[in-house]
């Protein structure tokens, strides 16, 4: 599918969940989100077709994340059928890494390509901290299975936050020199109920550079994807960059996204959605939405002053 503005839409990111076993500052509000009734939230079976359609269209990348998605039952069943679709070449996911440790075989017997943890610190204490009671042995222990089942690349996730991790910027491209990490550094974006303290903890990617200017840059592998790559010279690893806030990547933007509770959503940073659960149940052919909700993908976002997202991230899949 090709949008108005040339891009090739071939990327759907399917949030299975708004619940997540952690409460990370930036992303959930201090008293929770009110959990969905489990009729707004589509069935695996509605799911799959969902994905189906897409896949007739010209998606052929997909990405499982939450919330966590490996809280919700029969996770490993859905990657299990969607893998088997015609027309995937990956399915990917991504995670807080909490559970990897139990669940990391299993993903990838059931065809899971790869993983994306998110990790915003390297320190017990700052994670219990952000994250509001999380573990990180376990997310250490979780990292570890999927490096051994070959979950590989593995992407891991840092949010940069003020005050927070800025001291840990050299210990995280560390990471990349022995091991075959892709560690992403990612611009805080002031999303849902929390954005205020957002706002006040943001920082530009540009503290990485200045921080590690030994860093080089290197050509992406992959247009689209929206980080920009930079290596040490004697790295197995790579450092990547995405910055939504500093810099936009919108003109490579080939992704959509499915919520939840079902509903199509082309922008993470717009807050139009097209509610497609309804024709779901009601059997009707999906075809005509997609290509109109394609079609008015816009060229790309602004995050400036007043335009706030409402949903809260836990509920898009970030
Ligand atoms: N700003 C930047 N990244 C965020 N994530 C969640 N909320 C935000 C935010 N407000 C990240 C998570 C995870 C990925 C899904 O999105 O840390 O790595
Ligand atoms: Fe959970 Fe990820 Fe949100 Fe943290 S950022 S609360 S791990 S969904």
């Amino acid at each position: 599918m090709i949008d108005s503005y040339g891009r090739n839409i071939n990327y759907l990111r399917i949030s299975v969940t708004d619940l997540c076993n952690l409460r990370c500052e930036y992303c959930m509000p201090k008293k929770g989100i009110k959990k969905a009734c489990h009729d707004e939230i589509l069935r695996f079976e509605e799911i799959e077709k969902i994905v189906k359609k897409f896949v007739s269209l010209g998606i052929n990348k997909i990405r499982i994340t939450g919330g966590e998605p490996l809280v919700r039952a029969g996770i490993i069943t859905l990657i299990e059928k969607l893998s088997k679709l015609k027309g995937i070449e990956e399915i990917a996911m991504t995670t807080n890494g909490t559970l990897l440790k139990k669940y990391a075989k299993d993903l990838k017997e059931a065809g899971l390509t790869r993983v994306n943890i998110s990790l915003d610190t390297l320190d017990d204490k700052k994670y219990r901290e952000i994250t509001k009671g999380g573990e990180l042995k376990e997310v250490i222990e979780g990292i570890k299975e999927a490096q051994k089942v070959k979950l590989t690349p593995i992407k891991l996730n840092v949010v940069l936050i003020k005050d927070f991790n800025e001291d840990e910027i050299m210990d995280f491209v560390n990471l990349t020199k022995n091991e075959e990490f892709d560690v992403r550094f990612i611009e805080l974006m002031p999303i849902g109920q929390v954005r205020h303290w957002s706002l006040d903890r943001y920082l530009s990617n540009e503290n990485i550079l200045k921080k590690v200017p030994e860093l080089i840059e290197i050509e992406s592998k992959d247009i689209s994807s929206p980080a920009k790559y930079y290596r040490l010279s004697d790295g197995k690893g790579n450092v990547g960059l995405i910055n939504p806030i500093s810099c936009k990547f919108c003109s490579n933007c080939n992704r959509i996204r499915l919520t939840a509770d079902g509903k199509l959503k082309t922008c993470l940073h717009s807050n139009h959605e097209i509610d497609i659960k309804g024709l779901i149940r009601d059997g009707q052919d999906i075809t005509e939405i997609i290509y109109d909700i394609v079609k008015h993908k816009p060229k790309e976002h602004c995050l400036e002053a007043e335009e706030y997202i409402e949903r809260e991230m836990t509920a898009i899949g970030g």
